[in-house]
């Protein structure tokens, strides 16, 4: 056996120990940060996930540790023996947890050697992103990375607590499944025994959890892992993990209380803050009046005026031919901002852009009035029209957009985060809370010509719009409802349809033939026969929710081995291409892949 630990055991962590052990033998185990020798003495600063301690090496005291000790180097693994003992005068660190200590050392023990490691291990050093992927087990030595994955391990013990305390059971449910469509492509697994055939990774375990409130089980949840095949954004992952609940007998807001409390307890474990409860809660169409799109941040105002009516008669051409045509004109008030350069004005013009916008009208308020290249377009009434309705003072910056809803909404919508962000508005540590509600059950799909569902396929209607499945399906309002927290989506769900002929007659409205429907989902409309009670549930994204707890600002930095912008991992370099054999064994033959 190849016990290099011996008879060595470790007392405490590094990060541990502080006055109250001085005095005492310990020994700690860990990682070197760095070396420093003063003539003689030499200190190591021993890190391990709790923190650091300083330990002092005096060749009079233990001449052998004392040239172990020269030899080390960053990053070697060492255990070390000594007495704690107060720094000497002038010497306390107060930034540091142990400042006040540091450790005599009588005995050294190298448990291994390290190569020099690519980066510095500390929050100092800026490092590309491709370097920490690549060694993500250095990268995951550093403090910042440390402190996220243990916190994400307290808000997972939280989660865990609070849904047992009421009443939910987790249950695993099946990674080689068939499609759930969540709206994103699948990932496929062929199968060797099944030549020809595929699982699909589960876009999410909708279906199942489904399927055991028909068992009978009642309340259900799962932390669990998920995969979509998607155009991969800061806030998304082609793998990432939803806290996945499920509730028989309930509506809308029973979903919505015990899970407001859920958050509420989490926040307070995490990090301490006190989230108030009940949160507040926006329509869909609320939403989108107010800010343009339905994930609002809710830290700052500015928020979206429609003045299609005001401008509709205008001599300002672009403004009166979309309100002609059925296109909406908004502005926003950006409060003090005429001082933006011309760069600046332009660089948001860029930004509307992205999202399809045609282009940004903008007025400078200043004593003399509007200064503005469209100013000379509007008569004395209509401007004081539009200061009115604008809230508009001497120092502002208004913004305009004419464009279709669709468009108009989102590029001003995302132009209000944008300059919320720019501005500062948006403070890390101020938590905005609200549950958006109604949405539309259905949307249409230009591409496909047809219906898509907005949330998923069994998503119940709200009861007072069934009507409108068969007169005008797109008006019918859904039974879903979102958690949006400082304009990220953290969650969503909806009450389900647990009537076997409403859910054909909206996989009837989606285009889905009855054939289409029995081949892929026959077994959720059986199970829908067999008594299914009255359900409903909920899915949040948990890294989504540990960015916003930490303060992260790319969600890889919340997960312990992510993948890049292009879905792949630059530590293990998957994916990766497989043996002819492997594709033999699976029946499968490539194509050239398309350039
Ligand atoms: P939905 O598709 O809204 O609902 O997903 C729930 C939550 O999961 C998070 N999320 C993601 N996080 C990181 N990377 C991704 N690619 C990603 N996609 C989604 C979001 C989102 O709010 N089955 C339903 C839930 C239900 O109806 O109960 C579902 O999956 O925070
Ligand atoms: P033009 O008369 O085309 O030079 O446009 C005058 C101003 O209106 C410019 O600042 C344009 O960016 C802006 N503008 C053009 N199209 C739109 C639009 N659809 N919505 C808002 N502003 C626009």
């Amino acid at each position: 056996m190849n016990d290099k630990l011996g008879n060595w055991k470790r007392t405490h962590r590094c990060g541990e120990l502080s006055a109250g052990q001085i005095g005492q033998d310990v020994c700690v185990m860990g990682w070197v940060q760095r070396r420093r020798d003063h003539g003689g003495l030499i200190f190591i600063d021993l890190r391990d996930r709790d923190g650091i301690v300083q330990l002092a090496l005096d060749p009079d005291r233990d001449p052998e540790a004392h040239s172990k000790a020269e030899q080390v180097r960053n990053e070697f693994v060492l255990a070390a023996r000594g007495k704690v003992s107060p720094r000497p005068e002038g010497t306390v660190n107060p930034r540091m947890k142990t400042g006040e200590v540091e450790i005599e050392i009588s005995e050294l023990l190298i448990l291994n050697r390290s190569e020099t490691p690519p980066f510095m291990i500390d929050e100092f050093s800026e490092v590309a992103e491709s370097i920490r992927l690549k060694y993500r087990y250095l990268d995951l030595r550093r403090p910042a990375l440390q402190d996220n994955l243990l916190m994400r391990h307290r808000v997972a013990r939280t989660v865990r607590n609070y849904l047992d305390c009421q009443g939910f059971i987790e249950v695993e449910t099946p990674v080689l499944t068939k499609s759930t469509p969540e709206g994103a492509r699948d990932y496929l697994v062929p199968s060797r025994v099944n030549p020809g055939n595929f699982y699909a990774l589960p876009q999410s375990p909708q279906l199942f959890k489904q399927l055991l409130m028909v068992s009978g089980y009642d309340r259900y949840f799962q932390i669990v892992k998920c995969f979509r095949d998607e155009d991969l954004r800061a806030d998304r992952q082609p793998e990432f993990t939803q806290i996945d609940c499920e509730m028989s007998f309930v509506n809308r807001d029973d979903v919505i209380s015990i899970m407001e409390g859920m958050i509420a307890e989490v926040f307070l474990q995490a990090i301490g803050a006190e989230v108030q409860l009940p949160m507040a809660r926006l329509t869909y169409a609320e939403a989108m009046d107010r800010f343009g799109v339905d994930n609002p941040d809710l830290r700052f105002a500015m928020e979206l005026i429609d003045i299609t009516a005001l401008v509709s008669g205008s001599q300002f051409k672009v403004f009166a031919d979309v309100a002609a045509s059925g296109g909406l004109v908004k502005a926003l008030n950006a409060k003090g901002c005429s001082s933006f350069s011309r760069k600046e004005l332009d660089d948001l013009t860029d930004f509307v852009k992205i999202y399809g916008a045609k282009g940004l009208a903008w007025v400078k308020v200043t004593e003399e009035g509007w200064q503005s290249p469209i100013a000379k377009f509007f008569t004395a009434d209509e401007l004081a029209a539009l200061n009115d309705k604008l809230a508009a003072e001497v120092g502002d910056l208004l913004l305009f957009m004419a464009d279709t809803p669709a468009i108009a909404n989102e590029a001003l919508g995302r132009l209000r985060g944008h300059l919320g962000q720019k501005l500062g508005l948006a403070k890390k540590d101020d938590f905005k809370f609200a549950w958006i509600t109604d949405f539309p059950l259905l949307e249409w799909d230009g591409e496909e010509r047809r219906h898509v569902a907005v949330h998923h396929p069994f998503t119940a209607p709200l009861e007072e719009d069934i009507g409108l499945l068969d007169t005008e399906p797109g008006k019918a309002r859904a039974q879903a409802y979102d958690l949006v927290l400082n304009g990220s989506e953290i969650g969503g769900g909806s009450v389900r349809i647990h009537d076997q002929a409403v859910q054909s007659r909206m996989f009837d409205l989606l285009g889905i033939g009855a054939e289409e429907a029995r081949e892929k989902f026959g077994f959720l409309l059986d199970a829908l026969s067999f008594g299914a009670p009255p359900h409903g549930g909920i899915a949040f994204g948990l890294d989504r929710l540990m960015m916003i707890l930490t303060g992260a600002d790319s969600i890889r930095d919340v997960i312990a081995f992510p993948k890049t912008q292009k879905a792949t991992c630059l530590l293990s370099e998957a994916p990766n291409e497989v043996s002819e054999r492997q594709l033999q064994e699976l029946a499968i033959r490539l194509r050239k892949a398309q350039k």
